[in-house]
């Protein structure tokens, strides 16, 4: 060994003795929509985060995360996946987490393989998603977890014979149609129309979409949007066009009553039936303790949604790899820590499914109903206990195993 080499060993010897402490970081890629249509779910996402690490500080240590966010700006993908080469390559993080759209999960999944880091979804919900990268574990949902449940509960409670569909025209929505129709029709009901209603990156005027689901005096009007402003605009649109005195029920995945947007949605919103695996008012310790610190820190009008549990659950299951793999965070050892994981989480039970890498969770029927103190609530009317997501259990198209 050269004399300069031995230098150089010597001084990097030197360098981690005295930064002994920060052997102990580990950095985290967060990637949300901080500005454009998402704005607002990141927010919620990463006060999610937030909430998570606040109140379970005992245990990350004795290891600190440290936090790189980056803006995924629109849900077309193109942004998402030049942040996730650049946490991974320049930045050097040990896990990635976030997604909003699926878009963005989508075009990123090939940066995801080749950099073998453990990468949580915490939000978007095609089903497919996890098959493109064996480094994807998934704490959010798919909209086979929600929308085939509420294909049955459809048909078989609410006793519809007929339903139209519209939905956002982009993979999550296709895939809502698809788990909805087979559940509905394979219960005995028909699906009599479908109709694409706009894409995720701006709010369309819903009012064409809804009008022909109108003219066909289905039962129930089955509706997905991604949550934000899209969802509020959908109810709204119901209620001008007097749908409900139409006797035509408002039904969907909970994006479409997220609870942010629940307040400024009015009496319209009432008697809407949404199957979803969280809403604020569910009724259980760890939710009761996260909502209340959320009001805490954020005041007493704001309120945890699904897009903030995902985040919180996925901030969750970043903390058991880190423990897991003693702070490595090696991709592999890492995904494998959380197969099997389980989770006492605000909206109930959740596991990791050992097969798929996503999330198996408890699906909540409910009706938005207004309270004695004159606010919009969600009664739960009915609960579907660990449900999978019925695209992987199927093996749909896309959804089946990778081979
Ligand atoms: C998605 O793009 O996968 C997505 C976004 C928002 C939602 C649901 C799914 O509410």
């Amino acid at each position: 060994m050269s004399r300069r080499t031995l230098a150089a060993v010597a001084a990097t010897a030197a360098l981690t003795i005295s930064t002994g402490a920060l052997a102990q970081e580990v950095k985290a890629g967060i990637i949300l929509p901080f500005t454009g249509v998402g704005a607002e779910l990141a927010q919620q996402m990463d006060r999610g985060m937030e909430q998570y690490l606040k109140l379970n500080a005992d245990q990350v240590k004795p290891y600190k995360i440290t936090l790189i966010k980056r803006d995924s700006k629109a849900p077309d993908g193109a942004t998402a996946k030049i942040d996730t080469q650049e946490l991974l390559t320049q930045d050097k993080v040990d896990v990635l987490g976030g997604y909003v759209y699926s878009p963005d999960a989508i075009a990123s999944a090939p940066v995801v393989t080749a950099g073998k880091k453990l990468t949580v979804i915490m939000n978007a919900g095609t089903s497919f998603i996890t098959n493109r990268s064996p480094y994807f574990v998934r704490t959010s949902f798919t909209l086979w977890h929600s929308s085939y449940a509420l294909g049955v509960a459809a048909a078989k409670t609410l006793k519809a014979k007929t339903a139209v569909v519209a939905y956002s025209d982009y993979p999550p929505g296709k895939d809502s149609l698809d788990a909805f129709k087979k559940a509905f029709e394979d219960n005995g009901g028909k699906v009599v129309d479908a109709i694409p209603s706009g894409g995720p990156g701006q709010v369309p005027d819903f009012t064409p979409f809804f009008q022909r689901a109108k003219d066909q005096k289905p039962d129930v009007l089955f509706v997905f949007v991604p949550a934000g402003d899209h969802a509020t605009a959908v109810v709204k649109t119901y209620a001008a066009l007097g749908m409900k005195a139409a006797g035509i029920k408002l039904i969907g995945p909970g994006d479409i009553v997220q609870d942010i947007k629940l307040q400024g949605m009015g009496d319209a919103a009432v008697g809407l039936i949404t199957m979803h695996h969280y809403n604020a008012d569910l009724d259980n310790p760890a939710n009761k303790k996260f909502v209340a610190a959320w009001k805490k820190d954020y005041g007493a009008d704001s309120t945890p949604d699904f897009t903030s549990v995902g985040a919180y659950d996925g901030m969750a299951a970043i903390v058991h790899a880190i423990q897991a793999t003693k702070g490595k965070m090696e991709g592999d050892a890492a995904v494998k820590s959380l197969l099997g994981w389980k989770f006492d989480s605000p909206q109930g039970p959740v596991m990791i499914d050992p097969e798929t890498r996503d999330i198996v969770m408890n699906e909540y029927l409910s009706e938005v109903v207004k309270g004695s103190d004159g606010k919009l609530h969600e009664k739960n009317i009915g609960v579907d206990k660990a449900v999978k997501d019925q695209c992987k259990a199927l093996a749909i198209g896309p959804c089946a195993p990778p081979k």
